[in-house]
């Protein structure tokens, strides 16, 4: 039986990436691990034989896909009930602006506000610019709001962000207090 469920969304890859390096680090330190992309969770599948969930996903158009509210939402009452963790995947954090902080905080906080799930480890992980993978207008205005916040703006090329110690560290806390609650209860 997996201790750990991890369930995500990905639009470009980088959660997923991120997904799998917390995969990595979860079985390293002898945890079992099952992973899902939330467009292919078993519909049977028993939230209640985990010890923990993550989820993750990033922001595009200032929120989270669909999809994965839909899951979360669906989910809320057994979460609820369980040691849960939360990722979002962005960009706008890489800027020092105290606003544009807020902003990505409250993107976060606006999810748990529509879920009514408030996972007790949450993080904010800086993405990529996956120029590469865009549509020739997605190139461009990428660019324009990568060049905006003064980013990096060469279209033939990708730019990752995420801080892997950062990742890490999210990982260890979380399974951590995972590993906690299972020896209160
Ligand atoms: C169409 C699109 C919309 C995006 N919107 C936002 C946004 O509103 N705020 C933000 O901080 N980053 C935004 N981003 C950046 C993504 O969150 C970032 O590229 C992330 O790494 C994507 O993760 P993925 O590769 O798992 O899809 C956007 C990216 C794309 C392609």
């Amino acid at each position: 039986m997996a201790e750990f469920l991890i369930v995500y969304s990905t639009q470009k890859g980088q959660t997923e990436k991120i997904v799998r390096f917390i995969e990595s680090d979860l079985k390293e330190n002898g945890y079992d691990v099952d992973v899902f992309n939330v467009k292919e969770v078993p519909k049977n599948l028993n939230l209640e034989k985990y010890r923990a969930v993550i989820a993750g996903g990033p922001v595009l158009m200032q929120g989270f896909p669909r999809i994965l509210k839909k899951w979360v939402q669906d989910h809320t009452k057994i979460l609820k009930k369980m040691p849960t963790a939360f990722f979002s995947v962005c960009l706008g954090i890489l800027q020092k602006d105290d606003e544009i902080q807020k902003e990505e905080r409250d993107i976060v906080l606006n999810f748990f506000e529509a879920t009514h799930w408030h996972p007790a480890v949450w993080s904010i992980f800086p993405g990529a610019l996956s120029y590469t993978s865009y549509s020739w207008l997605m190139k461009r205005i990428m660019r324009s709001i990568s060049r905006k916040a003064s980013g990096d703006t060469d279209i033939t090329r990708n730019f990752e962000y995420t801080d892997w110690n950062e990742v890490r560290k999210f990982s260890r806390d979380f399974s951590l207090t995972a590993s906690n609650a299972s020896q209160s209860r």
